[in-house]
């Protein structure tokens, strides 16, 4: 299938002017704080931070928001802050409470290692990682996210797959990624209602694995939808398709960013809980529209068909476009935060109508994605033989395809499971057109490889997908 050529983006998002607007906060923000053992969460009444130490969930943001600036900007000043506060989150890496050792270690050091390939980072994420797989159970097959319950499973718990995908090809244990891929199919199964919605929380029988029961804790009621949940559902199974390539993913992913599109509001922010009981009288939550942004744009470059990727993309830009115009943005207030009206826990009454750091994070993320977006290329892989059937035996090389829809500069490569490069299979500029490469098994001195664990990593600008091999000789 080949995908419809892309029509320039129409940069309709004053991203700069948002960006340069981030750049100002995050600096008064580190002036703020002034201090590397805190870490800013939710904004007071006041507007300044409210503080807490490395163990919140939410303390890995901040050193993101830093290396997301240091992304931008190649500053070192950038990066000297945000290997400060990063570095004071290391201990962080042995927390094995809670499924939450994902948003923190990964948003921190997984963008510290991703920046600068410091290896002393990449050990910290496999660490953090195998924190998490210690709450991963067979039985369930799923990681445990909180220790309350029986064995709760929160769709938050989807984003924390990426620490384990991440660190099972770059030198953890292979497993994880296999474990990831469980918990995925799990989520997929219990918490996506048939029209695309999600429960919060699903309670599983840790003896057998069978669904003790369904309910939400930060959303309104056990059948309505949870804004941020269902966001970190479009975020999630966008990611997990990325990592994987299997197309339940893709659906699903499809599924649930179309009920999170389909029910916004006109102006593309979401109430807290799309069926929250007063609405239109219901505060909107500012970070459920920055993540799902996010993941939009991401799901924009994924999908194949030019009509999908269109509604996607568009989709994306029009709640970035909400959150850039001063009803969002917290330019001119007295929020030391980036963007207003974020609600953390609307039954709780807590940070209801305020900045919050992993808000922030992921409007700079979806901003940076959107400036790649419309300058770059949104390329697909396709053709590429998944598990079952395993790519193997190799005698006639496994082929990967890929299509170029701008031109653009292209590598695909063959890495073990330590992150070390196999063999380089293209590399160089592309112009608009399909293509396809082989590997014959070999590595780059013509060696054979041996069995074992690889993994495809294609990249094109500063996206990229994966895909699991297993070579069998
Ligand atoms: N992961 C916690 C929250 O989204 O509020």
């Amino acid at each position: 299938m080949l995908a419809l050529p892309l029509r320039a983006a129409p940069l309709v998002v004053p991203a700069d002017h948002a960006l340069q607007f981030a750049e100002q906060q995050l600096t008064a923000t580190v002036s703020e704080v002034n201090d590397p053992t805190r870490f800013p969460r939710s904004t007071l009444s006041d507007g300044s931070w409210r503080i807490e130490d490395s163990g919140a969930w939410t303390s890995g943001f901040f050193p993101g928001c830093l290396w997301l600036m240091f992304q931008r900007t190649s500053g070192s000043t950038w990066r000297t802050w945000a290997s400060s506060w990063t570095a004071q989150m290391e201990g962080e890496k042995n927390d094995t409470s809670s499924h939450d050792v994902g948003f923190k270690i990964f948003c921190s050091f997984g963008n510290g290692y991703r920046l600068t390939f410091d290896p002393a980072y990449r050990d910290v994420v496999i660490a953090g990682a195998r924190s998490l797989a210690t709450r991963y159970s067979p039985i369930v097959g799923c990681t445990r996210s909180w220790n309350n319950r029986h064995f709760p499973v929160i769709i938050d718990n989807i984003m924390n797959l990426e620490i384990l995908f991440w660190a099972a090809r770059h030198g953890g244990d292979p497993a994880w990624y296999d474990m990831a891929v469980s918990h995925a199919l799990k989520t997929r199964q219990n918490h996506v209602r048939a029209d695309g919605s999600t429960y919060h929380l699903v309670d599983y029988d840790p003896n057998t694995g069978a669904v003790l029961g369904k309910e939400t804790v930060q959303g309104y009621s056990t059948e309505s939808t949870w804004a941020r949940g269902q966001a970190w559902a479009v975020y999630g199974f966008t990611m997990t398709y990325r990592e994987t390539g299997d197309a339940r993913f893709l659906d699903t992913a499809r599924q649930v960013a179309d009920y999170f599109i389909d029910h916004l509001p006109t102006d593309h922010v979401p109430y807290w809980d799309f069926e929250a009981p007063n609405i239109p009288n219901e505060k909107k939550d500012s970070s459920a529209a920055a993540i799902a942004a996010s993941g939009l744009l991401e799901l924009s470059t994924l999908v194949t068909d030019g009509a999908s990727r269109t509604r996607y993309r568009e989709a994306a830009f029009q709640v970035l476009e909400s959150l850039c115009s001063p009803a969002y943005l917290a330019e001119g207030t007295t929020s030391s935060g980036i963007l207003l009206h974020g609600v953390g826990n609307k039954p709780a009454n807590t940070e209801v109508d305020v900045s919050l750091i992993y808000g922030d994070y992921y409007f700079i993320e979806a901003l940076l994605r959107y400036v790649t977006l419309a300058t770059d290329v949104a390329p697909a892989l396709e053709g590429y033989l998944l598990e079952p059937p395993l790519p193997n035996p190799f005698d006639s090389g496994m082929h990967v395809g890929f299509q170029v829809p701008r031109a653009c500069h292209v590598e695909v490569s063959i890495v073990d499971v330590r992150g070390a490069g196999i063999r380089t299979l293209a590399r160089g500029e592309y112009s608009p057109g399909r293509y396809g490469v082989t590997w014959n098994g070999a590595r780059r001195d013509g060696t054979p490889a041996p069995s074992g664990t690889y993994f495809c990593v294609f990249r094109a600008g500063s996206f990229h997908q994966t895909r699991k091999i297993r070579l069998i000789r």
